[in-house]
């Protein structure tokens, strides 16, 4: 039986392969996480860098919820609940020589305190996920790339995600508009990677 408490397979459907593959194309040692949930990816993360050796994670969280889960009446304390238990037996697991700083709290307020604790180029990989408004993930994006070192690797979450029914779609209130946005105004200091219908990857080439 696993030893975690998952309720959805958004991990296993989206990012486990290309996250496989990112850890054998990359020396990964530093990760940012924005959007954890129930920690699905973090637990991913942890175990992945125990097995190399060690390394930190960043993930970051208001376990308030999107605007999709509170309209599905998805109870996030116990989301958040269901993230402690399942972090706290990968890190036992995992041992000491992996570190995870759990920063809850909006991205914006928590990626500028990072930036402002001299943080920029630390990270191998940063990985968007949190809020689906097009403002938010354009935020996160430019502040994700300021904290990852050249060479490393920021990845998108929802790429095509819109909201049900299609009548309600407004491009503001999701993720495309903003990635679209960030890789074009950047398109000299990024290589794009291989990425998916769903997921975009880039390797930052230059600040
Ligand atoms: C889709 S879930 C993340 C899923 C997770 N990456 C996984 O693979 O299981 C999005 C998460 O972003 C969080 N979130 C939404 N808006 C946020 C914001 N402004 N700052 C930080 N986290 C936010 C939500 O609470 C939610 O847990």
């Amino acid at each position: 039986m696993s030893d975690f408490e998952f309720t959805n397979n958004w991990f296993e459907q989206s990012s486990r392969a290309r996250w496989d593959l990112l850890f054998t194309e990359l020396k990964i040692k530093r990760v940012l996480e924005v959007g954890a949930y129930e920690g699905a990816g973090t637990c991913y993360l942890i175990n992945k860098l125990a097995k190399a050796g060690g390394g930190e994670i960043y993930t970051v969280d208001t376990w308030g919820g999107g605007k999709e889960h509170l309209k599905s009446g998805i109870d996030m304390s116990a989301v958040e609940g269901r993230f402690r238990q399942n972090i706290s037996r990968a890190v036992t697991k995992a041992g000491p020589d992996v570190k995870l700083v759990t920063l809850k709290g909006p991205s914006d307020f928590m990626l500028s305190a990072l930036v402002a604790q001299q943080k920029a180029g630390y990270f191998d990989f940063a990985y968007i996920d949190g809020s689906h408004m097009a403002s938010d993930v354009l935020c996160d994006a430019v502040l994700g790339f300021k904290l990852l070192k050249i060479g490393g690797v920021i990845g998108f979450d929802d790429y095509g995600w819109m909201e049900q029914p299609p009548s309600v779609r407004n491009p503001l209130l999701s993720p495309k508009l903003a990635i679209d946005s960030f890789i074009n105004i950047n398109i000299n200091k990024v290589t794009l990677l291989q990425s998916s219908p769903s997921q975009v990857y880039a390797q930052k080439a230059s600040d």
